[in-house]
Protein backbone atom coordinates (compact mmCIF):
# COMPACT_ATOMS: atom_id res chain seq x y z
CA UNK A 1 0.00 0.00 0.00
CA UNK A 2 1.11 3.46 -0.74
CA UNK A 3 1.71 6.19 1.81
CA UNK A 4 -0.95 8.16 -0.45
CA UNK A 5 -2.84 5.25 0.26
CA UNK A 6 -2.47 4.76 4.00
CA UNK A 7 -3.24 8.17 4.38
CA UNK A 8 -6.43 8.27 2.59
CA UNK A 9 -7.34 4.89 4.51
CA UNK A 10 -7.34 7.00 7.75
CA UNK A 11 -8.66 9.58 6.81
CA UNK A 12 -11.66 7.97 5.58
CA UNK A 13 -11.96 5.63 9.15
CA UNK A 14 -12.11 9.27 10.62
CA UNK A 15 -14.72 9.90 8.73
CA UNK A 16 -16.68 7.32 9.37
CA UNK A 17 -16.47 7.41 13.05
CA UNK A 18 -16.88 11.07 12.90
CA UNK A 19 -20.39 11.00 11.25
CA UNK A 20 -21.44 7.73 13.05
CA UNK A 21 -20.19 9.64 16.61
CA UNK A 22 -22.77 12.00 15.12
CA UNK A 23 -25.63 10.44 13.78
CA UNK A 24 -25.60 8.39 17.63
CA UNK A 25 -25.61 11.78 20.11
CA UNK A 26 -28.43 13.35 17.89
CA UNK A 27 -30.95 14.32 20.60
CA UNK A 28 -28.93 13.46 23.80
CA UNK A 29 -27.68 15.98 25.81
CA UNK A 30 -24.06 16.54 26.68
CA UNK A 31 -21.12 18.05 25.57
CA UNK A 32 -18.83 17.49 22.44
CA UNK A 33 -15.56 17.65 23.09
CA UNK A 34 -12.66 18.16 20.04
CA UNK A 35 -9.45 17.52 21.82
CA UNK A 36 -6.25 18.75 19.04
CA UNK A 37 -7.42 21.37 16.94
CA UNK A 38 -4.48 21.71 14.51
CA UNK A 39 -5.46 22.99 11.19
CA UNK A 40 -9.20 22.67 12.39
CA UNK A 41 -10.26 19.39 9.42
CA UNK A 42 -11.88 17.62 11.83
CA UNK A 43 -13.55 20.57 14.51
CA UNK A 44 -15.12 21.81 10.78
CA UNK A 45 -16.18 18.57 10.21
CA UNK A 46 -18.30 17.88 13.82
CA UNK A 47 -19.62 21.72 13.45
CA UNK A 48 -21.14 20.71 10.27
CA UNK A 49 -22.54 17.33 11.06
CA UNK A 50 -23.79 18.85 14.67
CA UNK A 51 -25.31 21.92 13.82
CA UNK A 52 -26.17 24.29 16.32
CA UNK A 53 -24.49 22.42 19.21
CA UNK A 54 -21.71 23.89 21.32
CA UNK A 55 -18.49 21.90 20.37
CA UNK A 56 -15.37 22.58 23.10
CA UNK A 57 -11.99 22.35 21.48
CA UNK A 58 -8.85 21.83 23.88
CA UNK A 59 -5.35 23.10 22.07
CA UNK A 60 -2.00 23.86 23.08
CA UNK A 61 -1.13 25.98 20.10
CA UNK A 62 -4.05 27.35 18.19
CA UNK A 63 -3.14 28.10 14.57
CA UNK A 64 -6.33 26.73 12.66
CA UNK A 65 -7.08 27.88 9.53
CA UNK A 66 -9.10 31.32 10.17
CA UNK A 67 -12.46 30.01 8.91
CA UNK A 68 -12.25 26.90 11.30
CA UNK A 69 -10.92 28.84 14.52
CA UNK A 70 -13.57 28.26 17.35
CA UNK A 71 -15.62 30.75 19.11
CA UNK A 72 -13.41 32.36 22.00
CA UNK A 73 -15.53 30.89 24.88
CA UNK A 74 -15.10 27.55 23.34
CA UNK A 75 -11.19 27.26 22.89
CA UNK A 76 -9.71 26.17 25.63
CA UNK A 77 -5.76 26.79 25.62
CA UNK A 78 -2.93 25.08 26.73
CA UNK A 79 -1.77 21.19 27.40
CA UNK A 80 -4.41 18.43 27.67
CA UNK A 81 -2.93 17.33 30.90
CA UNK A 82 -4.01 20.21 32.44
CA UNK A 83 -6.65 21.47 30.94
CA UNK A 84 -8.98 18.51 30.90
CA UNK A 85 -8.68 18.08 34.56
CA UNK A 86 -9.61 21.27 34.97
CA UNK A 87 -12.76 21.37 32.38
CA UNK A 88 -13.76 18.63 34.40
CA UNK A 89 -14.24 20.67 37.46
CA UNK A 90 -15.75 22.98 35.88
CA UNK A 91 -18.44 20.88 34.25
CA UNK A 92 -18.35 17.85 36.15
CA UNK A 93 -18.10 14.02 35.65
CA UNK A 94 -19.47 12.50 33.02
CA UNK A 95 -20.83 15.63 31.33
CA UNK A 96 -19.29 15.18 27.63
CA UNK A 97 -21.53 12.52 25.22
CA UNK A 98 -18.53 12.06 22.68
CA UNK A 99 -15.05 12.87 23.06
CA UNK A 100 -12.96 12.97 19.63
CA UNK A 101 -8.84 13.09 20.33
CA UNK A 102 -6.65 13.73 17.11
CA UNK A 103 -3.22 14.68 18.34
CA UNK A 104 -0.89 12.65 16.96
CA UNK A 105 2.51 14.31 16.21
CA UNK A 106 4.57 11.23 14.34
CA UNK A 107 6.50 10.76 17.08
CA UNK A 108 5.73 7.85 19.02
CA UNK A 109 7.39 8.00 22.31
CA UNK A 110 5.51 11.29 22.56
CA UNK A 111 1.64 9.75 20.95
CA UNK A 112 2.62 6.91 23.39
CA UNK A 113 2.91 9.07 26.55
CA UNK A 114 -0.18 10.92 25.52
CA UNK A 115 -2.42 8.13 25.15
CA UNK A 116 -1.67 6.90 28.04
CA UNK A 117 -2.44 9.97 30.52
CA UNK A 118 -5.82 10.41 28.06
CA UNK A 119 -6.45 7.01 28.92
CA UNK A 120 -6.44 8.21 32.58
CA UNK A 121 -7.96 11.93 32.00
CA UNK A 122 -10.98 11.04 29.38
CA UNK A 123 -13.35 8.20 31.28
CA UNK A 124 -14.32 10.55 34.41
CA UNK A 125 -15.11 12.64 31.50
CA UNK A 126 -17.30 10.56 29.68
CA UNK A 127 -21.14 9.93 30.53
CA UNK A 128 -22.50 6.45 30.55
CA UNK A 129 -23.02 5.52 26.77
CA UNK A 130 -20.64 8.54 25.43
CA UNK A 131 -18.17 7.83 22.69
CA UNK A 132 -14.73 8.42 22.29
CA UNK A 133 -12.92 8.33 19.35
CA UNK A 134 -8.78 8.60 18.48
CA UNK A 135 -6.41 8.38 16.39
CA UNK A 136 -4.02 6.58 18.91
CA UNK A 137 -5.13 3.25 21.13
CA UNK A 138 -6.27 4.18 24.18
CA UNK A 139 -6.65 2.01 27.12
CA UNK A 140 -10.00 2.20 28.21
CA UNK A 141 -11.94 -0.16 31.04
CA UNK A 142 -15.39 0.00 30.68
CA UNK A 143 -15.72 1.09 27.76
CA UNK A 144 -16.62 -1.55 24.29
CA UNK A 145 -14.62 -1.18 21.30
CA UNK A 146 -16.83 -0.97 18.35
CA UNK A 147 -14.28 0.17 15.87
CA UNK A 148 -14.97 -3.44 14.06
CA UNK A 149 -18.75 -3.89 14.11
CA UNK A 150 -18.12 0.36 12.32
CA UNK A 151 -16.39 -1.58 9.58
CA UNK A 152 -13.08 0.31 10.29
CA UNK A 153 -9.97 -1.39 8.94
CA UNK A 154 -7.77 -2.75 12.03
CA UNK A 155 -5.62 0.43 13.18
CA UNK A 156 -6.64 2.75 11.45
CA UNK A 157 -9.22 4.61 13.50
CA UNK A 158 -10.22 3.94 17.27
CA UNK A 159 -14.06 4.13 18.59
CA UNK A 160 -15.23 3.02 21.83
CA UNK A 161 -18.65 3.59 23.78
CA UNK A 162 -19.01 3.87 27.20
CA UNK A 163 -21.03 1.05 28.97
CA UNK A 164 -23.94 2.10 30.54
C1 LIG B 1 -2.90 15.89 14.20
S1 LIG B 1 -3.18 17.50 14.79
C2 LIG B 1 -4.94 17.62 14.80
C3 LIG B 1 -5.50 17.71 13.43
C4 LIG B 1 -6.96 18.12 13.40
N1 LIG B 1 -7.80 17.06 13.94
C5 LIG B 1 -7.39 18.45 12.01
O1 LIG B 1 -8.20 17.69 11.42
O2 LIG B 1 -6.94 19.48 11.46
C6 LIG B 1 -2.81 17.33 16.51
C7 LIG B 1 -3.01 18.59 17.32
O3 LIG B 1 -2.98 18.23 18.71
C8 LIG B 1 -2.30 19.22 19.42
N2 LIG B 1 -1.74 18.63 20.65
C9 LIG B 1 -0.86 17.60 20.71
N3 LIG B 1 -0.54 17.34 21.97
C10 LIG B 1 -1.24 18.20 22.74
C11 LIG B 1 -1.33 18.43 24.15
N4 LIG B 1 -0.61 17.70 25.01
N5 LIG B 1 -2.16 19.39 24.59
C12 LIG B 1 -2.89 20.15 23.72
N6 LIG B 1 -2.84 19.99 22.37
C13 LIG B 1 -2.02 19.04 21.89
C14 LIG B 1 -1.21 19.71 18.47
O4 LIG B 1 -0.76 21.01 18.81
C15 LIG B 1 -1.91 19.62 17.12
O5 LIG B 1 -2.48 20.86 16.76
Amino acid sequence: MSRLDSVIRRLEAQRRTLDWAAAEIAGRDGLVLELGLGNGRTYDHLRDRLPGRAIHVFERWPAAHPDCMPPAEFLVVGDLRETLPAFRARHGAGSAVLAHADIGSGDPAVDAELASALSALLPPLIAPGGIVLCDQSLDLPGFDDVAPRLGVPEKRYNAWVRRA
